[in-house]
Formats: structure tokens, C-alpha cells, sequence
């Protein structure tokens, strides 16, 4: 059973993940994986170009979680999809000292829900839970994710509209 991982920079998904790891489950952190598969710097959005294609097909599936903002790329089994409400998610990444205009990005992509449109997809409703981080802490949301991967609570999605936050900084 892989259960994926995903969601905007900031939302949890690698604190969350230390903690299913620290709870005796293997975890990978996509990170890790891509490194082979840069094909380049988008020097405009600082961010580096990966072929996704070509890393999810050479991907080996594994027994346990995979976390990550691409993790809805591979073939999970399931996949939970990290949230937070987009004025949390800038003092977060305020926090981690992003620059301003790396904020408002991640921001108004959490706000447009990007990450969940394109979970929604590419898999089945049944395989899908959306977690709200935004005021449950990495040791509830890891109670949580474990239980939906086990299934032993049911997929859930679709409730949150943080489209009062579009263009908010
Ligand atoms: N459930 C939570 N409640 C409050 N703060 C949290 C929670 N989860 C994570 N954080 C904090 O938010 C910040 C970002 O967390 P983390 O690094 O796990 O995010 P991420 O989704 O892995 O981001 P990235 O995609 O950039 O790797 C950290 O400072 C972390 O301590
Ligand atoms: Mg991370």
C-alpha cells in the first residue's frame, strides 16, 4: 500500500511524514528522488525544472508513504492532500524566510486549490482525504493519514473554500 503525500509548500507534508517515519513506517521524501530527472532552472520562479514523466515512470513503488509536492504524480494507492488556510500558510513560510513573491505564489495557489484540482484528477474520490493543517498539529494529522491508510476512515474532499483569500498579501 503507497499512500501519497502531497500539497502547497508549507502545508506539512514533511513534518508529517517525520512523524509517520518516527512511528515505525518507511517514508520517502520525493526530494530525494528527483535528482536524476533536473532538466534545468526555471531562473524566473526559482524553482528547477524536473520531467516528471520520466520520474514517475521510473519510480519503484514502495510499501509505506511518499510525501511531497509531486506525490500526486505517482500511482499511489491512496493520497491525502495537506491544506492551510493561505494567511497560516504565508506566516509559515514567512517563517522559513521565502522570498515575498515565492509567498503570494504558494499562497494564491493554495487559495485555487491547485494541488487538490489536480489530485481530483487523476484519482478515484474513494482515494482521496483532504487535511486541514492549519490549526491541527503534525502528530494529530499523522493519527489521521495512518488511519486513512489503513482504511480505516473514509475518503473525504472538497469542503474547503479559501477563495476569500485570492489576492490577499
Ligand atoms: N500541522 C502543523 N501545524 C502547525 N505548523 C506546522 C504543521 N505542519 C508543519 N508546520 C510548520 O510549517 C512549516 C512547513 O512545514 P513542512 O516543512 O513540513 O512543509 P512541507 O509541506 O514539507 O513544505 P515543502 O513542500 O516546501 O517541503 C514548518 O515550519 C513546520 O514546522
Ligand atoms: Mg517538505
Amino acid at each position: 500500500m503507497m499512500c501519497g503525500i502531497t500539497g502547497t509548500p508549507g502545508t506539512g507534508k514533511t513534518k508529517v511524514a517525520d512523524e509517520l517515519a518516527r512511528r515505525g513506517n518507511t517514508v520517502v521524501h520525493l526530494i530525494t528522488t528527483i535528482g536524476p530527472y533536473v532538466t534545468g532552472i526555471d531562473e524566473r520562479r526559482d524553482t528547477q525544472i524536473i520531467d516528471v514523466d520520466r520520474w514517475s515512470a521510473g519510480f519503484r513503488k514502495i510499501d509505506g508513504f511518499v510525501e511531497g509536492h509531486i506525490a500526486h504524480l505517482l500511482p499511489c494507492d491512496r493520497i491525502v492532500v495537506l491544506r492551510c488556510r493561505p494567511d497560516e500558510l504565508r506566516r509559515r513560510l514567512q517563517l522559513r524566510k521565502y522570498r515575498k513573491e515565492k509567498i503570494d505564489e504558494n499562497a494564491e495557489a493554495e487559495a485555487l486549490d491547485v494541488c487538490l484540482i489536480e489530485t481530483v484528477e487523476r484519482f478515484d474520490p474513494s482515494q482521496i482525504l483532504e487535511l486541514d493543517t492549519t490549526s491541527q498539529d503534525a502528530s494529530h494529522c499523522a493519527t489521521l493519514i495512518d488511519l486513512f491508510a489503513k482504511g480505516e476512515i473514509p475518503s473525504a474532499f472538497g469542503t474547503i473554500d479559501w477563495s476569500g483569500y485570492l489576492g490577499a498579501s
